[in-house]
């Protein structure tokens, strides 16, 4: 067979205008576990290929019409990426070694140890598959930059912008629950964005941040006189951001009086700034974020249970990081960026105590410190990384872990205060000198280092 062959998906396309030969490679290929799309001609891989194309292609250097070295030419100015591996017979063998010069990824001269090309395609696959991940994730990254959207491919992710679509455009009230730094004001300026409510404001409050006799008049507007202080009429945000979004943040600490009036808002569409009976009609879409589950009521203790059901037509539930650990390669690349281009400075390779504790930390405070921990690594900060800081580490480390190394700090200070005098040492701690030694052991402290030098 010697094509079309459909690329897509393909491990391998193999150039051969031998047809024994092709077939034979084709079926060694494919034992070995690849998979092959053959072609008889250059001018047909070429018909097919395009930047897209995610595997290796082999193609025999001689060839009538167009010879492999010029397929492979053609390739590199398609894309330098794909790797190209000749395969000559012993009269090429020149040829094909300029053509590695010139980037073709191997040659390999006829006749060979089947082995010999599997094991060259296994790596010139690999190499090709980052590639075009990379560049896929690149692409993905600029695209969710621009939007100013959630970056993230995990399922709940994926899922989660897809709803944010369907939803933008749909006229109801959408709680958002996460811990603390998961992005929930992210998505109510996306829910806002994506929908045609964004050429209206999007009004935020943060419930939790004033005090209660401001609240309501932060919301609701007052008029000249509603109350001592104030003199000058006030619109509230709630009809500010009339055909827009009211995100209110923190919406678990609305003070029980607002929460009344809220409700009577939302129920009826209009709104009374106070000391006023007058009710004026409001276009409303509220998105609410909230760390707490108000649906339990355990959690929602004295939140009002009938606003919530009221909010709660639509909840976007945002996992916490580290029940999506698969994203934090991702995000933090996207926001190592962000860092660099904020403190104007290079984006810097990581080490291995970086890459550590990307791995290992728990991130209790979500990508916000995710976000806080790429401007560290920025500007050089790290160094506490080099030791396990418990701190730094949330979780990682286990009570006895911890207490571990504040023992071993402890033994190492009695140490050093005796210089490595084991008798006033064991005084000092009021240990036996068993256990002494024991702990020594367990926490590798050498005794002869804090001697007198
Ligand atoms: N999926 C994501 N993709 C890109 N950036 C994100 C994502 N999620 C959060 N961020 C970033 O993380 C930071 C915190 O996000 P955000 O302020 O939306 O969190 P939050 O849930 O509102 O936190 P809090 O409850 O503490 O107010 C912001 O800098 C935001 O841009
Ligand atoms: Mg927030």
């Amino acid at each position: 067979m010697t094509g079309p062959a459909s690329l897509a998906g393909c491990d391998i396309a193999f150039v051969d205008d031998d047809a024994d030969l092709r077939e034979a490679n084709v079926q060694a290929l494919q034992l070995a576990g690849f998979t092959v799309a053959p072609f008889g001609a250059a001018p047909a891989l070429l018909a097919e290929i395009d930047t897209g194309f995610g595997g290796a292609v082999v193609t025999d250097v001689r060839m009538p019409g167009m010879d492999g070295i010029e397929l492979f030419r053609r390739l590199k100015s398609l894309d330098a990426d794909i790797p190209v591996v000749l395969i000559s017979g012993h009269a090429d063998v020149a040829m094909a070694v300029d053509a590695m010069s010139e980037g073709a990824y191997d040659f390999i001269a006829k006749p060979f140890p089947g082995e010999r090309l599997v094991e060259t395609l296994r790596r010139a696959v690999e190499k090709r598959r980052l590639v075009v991940e990379n560049r896929r994730l690149k692409l993905l990254a600029a695209a969710t930059e621009e939007d100013g959207g959630l970056i993230g491919e995990t399922p709940a992710m994926v899922r989660l912008r897809q709803m944010l679509r369907d939803l933008a455009d749909v006229d109801v009230d959408v709680l958002v629950l996460g811990e603390t730094g998961t992005g929930k004001e992210v998505v109510a300026n996306q829910l806002h964005r994506l929908g045609r409510r964004r050429t209206k404001p999007f009004v935020a409050l943060n419930c939790g941040a004033l005090p209660e006799n401001v609240i309501e008049g932060e919301l609701f507007g007052f008029e000249a006189g509603a109350f001592t202080g104030a003199q000058k009429k006030r619109i509230g945000r709630i009809e500010h951001s009339s055909g827009g979004t009211l995100f209110l943040d923190e919406l678990e600490s609305m003070p029980l009086a607002a929460q009344v009036k809220l409700l009577r808002v939302l129920e009826g569409r209009e709104v009374a700034p106070l000391g006023s009976n007058e009710l004026r009609p409001v276009d409303l879409r509220v998105v609410a974020a909230t760390k707490l589950d108000l649906g339990d009521p355990a959690q929602r203790r004295d939140f009002r249970e009938d606003l919530y059901y009221r909010l709660n037509i639509v909840t976007l539930r945002l996992p916490p990081l580290r029940e999506r650990r698969a994203d934090i390669p991702l995000l933090f690349g996207h926001v190592l960026g962000r860092a660099a281009r904020k403190f104007n400075r290079e984006v810097p390779a990581l080490d291995r105590a970086v890459e550590r504790h990307l791995k290992e930390s728990d991130w209790p405070g979500n990508v916000r410190e995710l976000v806080h921990f790429a401007e560290r690594v920025v500007l050089g900060l790290t160094g506490d990384l080099a030791l396990p800081e418990p701190a730094a580490g949330g979780n990682a480390l286990s009570l006895p872990e911890r207490l571990g190394l504040i023992e071993a700090d402890l033994i190492k200070e009695a140490l050093e205060a005796h210089r490595g005098d084991v008798r006033a040492t064991l005084e000092a701690l009021r240990i036996p000198r068993k256990t002494f030694y024991d702990k020594l052991a367990r926490y590798g402290i050498s005794r002869s280092a804090f001697e007198e030098r």
